[in-house]
């Protein structure tokens, strides 16, 4: 059933969808306003409970107001209000529980669109989107919210198999070099890979999930990632040999507060889209330090660590010459009954006078913080282009996903930072936020301010 979106005088009608997590929901909300600045009417599509948390914790109407034709939609995720989406959720239940509900709800909404949708940006990894918008007529584009370099190595996952290179031998030298993934030759090791790559089985149900929808992306009519020519143009060469249609348009934050501040002001109050409450005290801590001495520690918005783990990276915290803001996201220790939630009571009583602990931070405003020094961070995609916009470099500690190459990526390729992957020892810790913010302070922060520089070269010429 194809509707009527023949030529028309009203603007045309975007749909973003997202998949109902922060990471993804962040990046492409800022896509979806600068839809809106440009003058596209926008339905950004929401799952309901998402959007409940999106009410509770920021001005969600004000985006009404200062966009005219933006409007939120909400559909089910397919899971049930009270399931908690915390822990390792996700893959687990979206093949059988949330890809059919979402794909109905999806269907209804476009079919009762009025005005009709004239394309749906939808966020790569639902593929499912790409078969409704068929169906109906509608043109599709899909959003990556994960880094090129990941994508790449996704998509080459077959590849990689047929060659021999996966599985990983159990016993093997994780270091060993994988060859097969055109481009990135000469610095991906086996350890830099997705984590399920290292399980035996190449029948993987995650992997084959991930590889599935990576390829799907490709027969979309366009690709959009958040990245720069400037930052990922190899590796974008590469991906255009598959899908001539692709295009680099971030890193998106900065895409957006550039043009703000330029219409606004640098004053300008920007929205917030943060499922938890923020904790504003931390930059009222972060002005009474000396610019450049706090390394900030967050790990997204997904990832959970064991007591044993915040313990071990406290003691290196506290060890270190520096002071630090960490982030502890609540309900992401992994302990017995209220085990993690006292630890982290415990750590805060005993850090007072180095460090200071937060439920959840405004990182965009950390990071731009001049106290900041250093970032200890998982390397999801959002955090790891905030940081370089920023020219923060990093202390790179990825769990999953895209993390892995992306720490790569940024030790060894861009130079801005190091990777503590694998490990998770006070003393490396230690170690390595010394020479993050004592040792080796001048050459992190030339190399990381550079490459920052050169980013904002590129966003000012788009
Ligand atoms: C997930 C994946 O892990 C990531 O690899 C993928 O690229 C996107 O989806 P997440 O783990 O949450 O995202 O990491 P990240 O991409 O870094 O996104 C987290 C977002 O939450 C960032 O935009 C960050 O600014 C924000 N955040 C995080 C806060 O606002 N406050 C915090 O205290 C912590």
């Amino acid at each position: 059933m194809e509707q009527d979106r023949s030529s028309q005088s009203r603007p045309p009608h975007v749909l973003v969808f997202p998949l109902p997590l922060q990471g993804h929901i962040n990046s492409m909300i800022k896509l979806a306003e600068l839809l809106a600045i440009a003058g596209f009417k926008l339905t950004f599509l929401n799952s309901h409970h998402n959007h409940e948390r999106l009410v509770k914790f920021n001005n969600i109407a004000a985006h009404s107001e200062r966009y005219p034709g933006f409007q939120f939609k909400t559909i089910t995720d397919g899971l049930p209000l009270n399931h908690p989406r915390s822990g390792s959720w996700f893959l687990d239940m979206f093949e059988d529980t949330m890809e059919l509900k979402m794909k109905e709800s999806l269907r209804e909404v476009l079919v009762n669109s009025s005005p009709p949708v004239d394309c749906i940006i939808g966020d790569g990894f639902l593929g499912f989107a790409l078969d409704v918008a068929k169906e109906l007529g509608i043109p599709i584009i899909f959003f990556r919210t994960s880094s090129p370099c990941c994508f790449w190595v996704y998509h080459s996952i077959p590849d990689i198999i047929q060659a021999g290179e996966l599985p990983i031998n159990g016993s093997e030298d994780m270091d060993r070099l994988i060859t097969t993934v055109p481009g990135m030759e000469t610095y991906l090791r086996c350890r830099d890979l997705p984590t399920f790559c290292r399980k035996l089985d190449i029948e993987d149900s995650s992997m084959k999930l991930v590889v599935k929808q990576t390829r799907k992306s490709l027969q979309a009519d366009a690709l959009i990632l958040n990245t720069a020519e400037e930052l990922d143009g190899p590796i974008l060469s590469q991906i255009r040999t598959k899908c001539p249609r692709v295009y680099a348009v971030g890193p998106l934050h900065a895409q957006l507060n550039t043009r703000l501040n330029a219409k606004h002001g640098e004053s300008y109050d920007h929205f917030s889209n943060t499922l938890w409450e923020v904790d504003k005290s931390c930059i009222f801590w972060l002005n009474k330090q000396p610019n450049r001495s706090v390394i900030y520690v967050s790990f997204g918005s997904i990832t959970s660590t064991s007591r044993e783990q915040l313990v071990e990276l406290w003691y290196g915290l506290l060890n270190s010459k520096t002071k630090f803001l960490l982030v502890v996201r609540p309900n992401s220790v992994i302990g017995k009954d209220g085990e993690g939630e006292d630890v982290v009571m415990e750590l805060m009583e005993k850090s007072k006078d180095r460090g200071y602990i937060v439920n959840w931070a405004p990182q965009e405003a950390v990071l731009n913080h001049p106290a900041i020094g250093g970032f200890f961070t998982h390397n999801g995609w959002n955090s790891t282009l905030e940081s370089i916009v920023a020219g923060v470099p990093m202390i790179c500690w990825p769990q999953f996903a895209d993390q892995h190459v992306n720490s790569r990526v940024v030790s060894e390729v861009w130079k801005i930072g190091l990777d503590m992957k694998d490990v998770c020892d006070s003393k490396i810790v230690e170690k390595m936020v010394n020479d993050v913010m004592v040792d080796r302070k001048e050459e992190f922060a030339k190399s990381a301010s550079e490459m920052a520089k050169e980013d904002k070269e590129e966003i000012k010429m788009v």
